[in-house]
């Protein structure tokens, strides 16, 4: 039923990752968002190329884009963007970056997209009709207990300026699972728990562009998203713990203890 705007959304993420590509074999201007909030040429150029192709597209749908060239026009559909999720890898020539695109309609995301360029790795799903990496279904692992886990998490931009950083909750995942990565992007951090690769990853203030794709992609492959406190969870939440599922209870007792 969406498949004709994940095709876009596909279409988009690749030429976002091209320019991605392009970008590193050059200076990057980079421009301070806030102290270690950074805002690159790229994210800017990839914003662009994403806008035009859907506004081309499909003239009469919202866009709500993190670089700010947002389109209301109080449609049933609305283009969620992060250009560049992973900016701070991105800025460092650190290989872990990617676009994240996805489509709400009538409230209820129904398309993600996400492709990380460096692996070559393109994530979709529609509503419905299950998710896929490079075109092979995928699904959550079956690790059904935190010490057995590899979990992901990470950290927002304001961590100097507020207690509620996440440092507590980092301290005791650590204690109790295998590992816990913090890779800076979320999107990215989402898919790969869609994928088996992690169990489980948590995480306080983040913004729609960064979980709107990974929530669908996750949610189609078996996974469960939710609060913190396993409430429904919606976009414009800033606080999301998203599992394979089996870890689930137990994580949300860990994030409890912390609170
Ligand atoms: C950031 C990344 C990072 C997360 C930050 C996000 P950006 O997005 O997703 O993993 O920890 O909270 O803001 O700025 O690279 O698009
Ligand atoms: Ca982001
Ligand atoms: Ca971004």
């Amino acid at each position: 039923m969406f498949q004709d705007f994940l095709k876009i959304a596909e279409a988009a993420c690749r030429k976002s990752g091209e320019i991605q590509r392009e970008g590193l074999k050059g200076a990057l201007n980079i421009v301070h968002k806030g102290e270690i909030n950074l805002v690159t040429d790229v994210d800017h150029a990839c914003e662009k190329e994403i806008v035009s192709l859907i506004q081309g597209t499909f003239p009469d749908h919202d866009i709500l884009a993190e670089e700010g060239s947002g389109i209301r026009k109080d449609s049933e559909y609305k283009w969620i963007i992060d250009p560049l999720d992973g900016t701070t890898n991105y800025a460092h020539g650190y290989p872990l970056f990617c676009t994240s695109i996805a489509l709400e309609y009538q409230g209820e995301i129904v398309v993600g997209a996400v492709y990380e360029p460096n692996l070559d790795e393109m994530y979709l799903a529609e509503k419905g009709a299950g998710a896929a990496c490079n075109g092979r279904a995928i699904k959550v692992s079956t690790v059904s207990k935190i010490s057995q886990s590899m979990l992901c998490t990470g950290f927002a931009y304001n961590l100097r300026e507020t207690t509620n950083n996440n440092f507590n909750h980092f301290q005791n995942f650590l204690l109790k699972s295998q590992a816990v990565r913090r890779d800076g992007v979320a999107a990215v951090d989402l898919c790969y728990v869609a994928m088996g690769r992690y169990d489980g990853f948590w995480e306080l203030n983040l913004f729609p562009w960064d979980v709107a794709a990974g929530l669908i992609i996750l949610s189609e492959a078996g996974g469960k998203v939710s609060t913190f406190t396993g409430q429904k969870f919606d976009i414009y939440q800033k606080d999301i713990l998203a599992t394979n599922g089996l870890v689930h209870q137990e994580m949300m007792k860990v994030l409890a203890a912390g609170l």
